[in-house]
């Protein structure tokens, strides 16, 4: 197998999963990142690169090469100890904190770098034997940082992409990394450095700057053997087209009378829908419902939270934390303030399908979207190209990448509990008239910017690049 486009990620966009009855299969994988690449993946007949989760002891088949649903798939393996150092430690214990605004502690352990450093080695090698001559090798998100620099050093013929789906922090978070520097060298192995935000590509260039001592103009890196390296933003999308499609369903429309059913018809349905992650704003938004509650604000008789959580990194302390912190709450509130056969937050702590996710979005009045910090939250758009008929409210944290597009959303501070409640409150009440503005307009944004027009942007960058380097030498 030789590839012309390779994608380069942590995960697969299938996850091994052994059933109840010992049988094996795969999943979709959770989050955001698989959401966006696989439409990308099956349009451009790429092959992906990835881990395919936690597979059982024996399970040799996890890591044969396989196709799926016409998508190439290259498992890579991790051991029981590299799970734990390199994806829960330094990925997801180091990293995610310090790149969202310390909103938990993060640890520093050596070891979990070390891991970090052999698990990238190990992505760039198996890279570097599958990509064809001056192939294009994109490289994903915070967990593979490393790799551009890995892969470029194995394999100088090719065009090398990177791509952080997560926030790039300010100096004064990012200093704090004791492996700072080696990981700004990582990443600079890439010709181009993709952000979600142009915020995050100054941050990376003012670093590179000041603490590697690169000269830099503007959005470029000059390198001392010669390379330039772009690094600029390209706000991460969703495939529009294919959400409109799916809400449009009959099937969907079916289900969201259902849904509306089984909550026992309220008038206003709020939904919250996240991987249960520290940075989303889970416990701050059910909060601000349940004072609204009791307040008197808004009565059981006439609304429901229905919160999806889904599992995330359970393996980690604080994940396991927020589940307890989260799940206490539910109970107390629908203890407090719910009746028989009618809760007051209806709590699923599951993945649910892509169906019954448009059937959701579509019954749902107020879509929560209240994250201290996030790259994008897709959950946000996906909202906006479900709502075909151009209503439905959208509340948005100022902290989510998503609210630099979506302006005509209900825009709040996550830490301002009371700001967060009026905006429920406001969100629930408003105007047909008003919200409907509002939505054609977020609509209009979610068509014009899909997953595919972030895609040929990057893409096309990238190949420019490579003209350009050419034509200089
Ligand atoms: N999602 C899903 N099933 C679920 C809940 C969420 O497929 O039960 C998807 C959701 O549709 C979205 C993604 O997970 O595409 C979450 O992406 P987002 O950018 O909002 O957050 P992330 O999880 O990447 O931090
Ligand atoms: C976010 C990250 C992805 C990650 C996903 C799910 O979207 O940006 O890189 O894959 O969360 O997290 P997990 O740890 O389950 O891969």
């Amino acid at each position: 197998m030789s590839a012309d486009l390779l994608i380069v990620a942590n995960r697969l966009p299938v996850d091994r999963v052994t059933e109840r009855d010992g049988s094996r299969g795969w999943r979709r994988s959770p989050g955001g990142l698989v959401t966006a690449l696989e439409p990308v993946l099956r349009a451009n007949d790429g092959t992906w690169v990835g881990w395919p989760g936690l597979a059982e002891d024996g399970d040799d088949e996890a890591y044969e090469p396989f196709e799926d649903d016409g998508m190439k798939l290259v498992p890579i393996k991790l051991d029981a100890s590299e799970v734990e150092e390199f994806y829960e430690g330094f990925s997801n214990g180091t990293v995610w904190p310090i790149y969202h605004d310390l909103v938990a502690k993060p640890e520093f352990h050596r070891e979990w770098w070390d891991a970090y450093v052999r698990v990238n080695r190990r992505f760039a090698e198996r890279a570097a034997e599958l990509a064809a001559e001056n192939a294009t090798v994109w490289v994903h998100d915070y967990q593979l940082q490393l790799v551009p620099q890995m892969l470029r050093e194995l394999r100088p013929d090719l065009l090398i992409g990177f791509y952080l789906h997560i926030p790039f922090p300010p100096a004064e978070l990012f200093l704090q990394l004791p492996w700072r520097r080696q990981l700004l060298e990582g990443l600079l192995g890439a010709d181009l450095v993709g952000f979600q935000l142009p915020g995050g590509a100054a941050n990376f260039v003012r670093l590179v700057r000041q603490r590697v001592g690169h000269k830099t103009h503007k959005d470029l890196v000059y390198l001392p053997d010669g390379r330039t390296v772009k690094a600029a933003a390209f706000p991460i999308s969703i495939d529009a087209a294919g959400f409109e499609e799916l809400a449009a369903g009959d099937g969907v429309a079916a289900r969201v009378k259902q849904l509306r059913e089984a909550l026992g018809n309220p008038r206003r349905i709020f939904l919250g829908v996240d991987r249960l992650d520290y940075t989303k704003g889970i416990y701050a938004r059910l909060r601000a419902f349940s004072e609204l509650l009791e307040d008197g604000r808004l009565d059981v008789e006439d609304a429901v939270f229905v919160q999806v959580a889904v599992p995330s990194r359970e393996r980690v302390e604080q994940y396991r934390i927020l589940r307890d912190d989260i799940e206490r709450l539910v109970g107390r509130v629908n203890g407090d303030h719910g009746r028989i056969g009618r809760p007051a937050i209806s709590y699923l702590h599951n993945s649910v399908p892509r169906e019954e996710m448009a059937a959701l979005y579509r019954a749902a009045d107020v879509m929560v979207v209240t994250p201290y910090r996030d790259g994008m939250n897709l959950v946000a758009k996906e909202y906006v190209a479900c709502r075909l008929d151009d209503d439905g409210a959208l509340v948005l944290s100022e902290f989510a990448g998503a609210a630099d597009e979506l302006r005509q959303a209900w825009l709040i501070n996550p830490y301002d509990i009371n700001g967060m409640k009026s905006a429920l409150v406001e969100a629930a009440e408003a105007d047909p008239k008003d919200l409907s503005r509002r939505m054609r307009a977020m609509r209009k944004t979610v068509r014009q910017h899909d997953v595919r027009a972030w895609a040929d942007a990057f893409l096309a960058e990238l190949s420019s690049i490579a003209g350009s380097s050419h034509d200089k030498q």
